[in-house]
């Protein structure tokens, strides 16, 4: 499934709990605190570690994302968002480092993908793309409309059997 959604601003739905499933691993990930601090790597790590038959916990706090993530081979995951992913401002990284998912000329800056995955966000889990940033940017550049190589925030790709819920 494809399921591409707006520009780095996204919000996100916030996402609900499903049926529990035996989780074999926990994983619940830290924040460093501030935007100087990538989190992307515990992020990663977590998904490595608790990405099958596991269970990833974001707490309610902010997580900061200075780094694509492809996170793809997900399999029977719980993943809890009370918190939100704030995207980094570091605009010629974006342009730079985002995915190419065959979307247009839009990449991506995170890819989620496998199979029985359950996003549950407690009505407060926020994919934050930092996109007044952007809009600010791409008004003082000459080529304002659909500006080539501007990622999208999340892309759901290959995601089959899965929820995104709000609560
Ligand atoms: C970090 O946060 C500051 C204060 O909000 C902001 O001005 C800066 O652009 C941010 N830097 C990155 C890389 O996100
Ligand atoms: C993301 O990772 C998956 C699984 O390793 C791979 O098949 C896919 O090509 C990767 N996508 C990108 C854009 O790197
Ligand atoms: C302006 O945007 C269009 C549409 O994405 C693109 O085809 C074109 O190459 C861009 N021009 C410049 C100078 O970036
Ligand atoms: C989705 O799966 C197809 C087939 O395995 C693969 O070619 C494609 O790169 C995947 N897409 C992404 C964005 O990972």
């Amino acid at each position: 499934m494809w399921s591409t959604l707006v520009i780095l601003s996204l919000l996100i739905a916030p996402l609900s709990p499903v049926a529990a499933k035996d989780h074999q691993s926990s994983c619940v990930i830290k924040s460093g605190g501030t935007n100087v601090t990538d989190d992307s790597p515990a992020i990663l790590k977590a998904f490595r570690d608790c990405g099958q038959n596991g269970r990833i916990v974001f707490e309610p706090t902010t997580y900061y994302v200075n780094s694509a993530m492809n996170i793809s081979c997900l399999d029977n995951v719980d993943i809890n968002i009370r918190g939100t992913l704030l995207w980094s401002t570091d605009i010629p990284y974006w342009l730079k480092n985002s995915m190419n998912v065959g979307y247009q000329n839009q990449p991506t800056a995170l890819i989620i993908g496998g199979n029985n995955v359950r996003i549950n966000g407690y009505e407060k889990g926020t994919f934050d793309g930092n996109g007044n940033y952007w809009y600010q940017w791409i008004s003082e550049q000459p080529n304002k409309s659909n500006y080539p190589g501007r990622p999208h925030g999340v892309t759901f790709a290959n995601l089959t059997n899965s929820v995104i819920r709000p609560s």
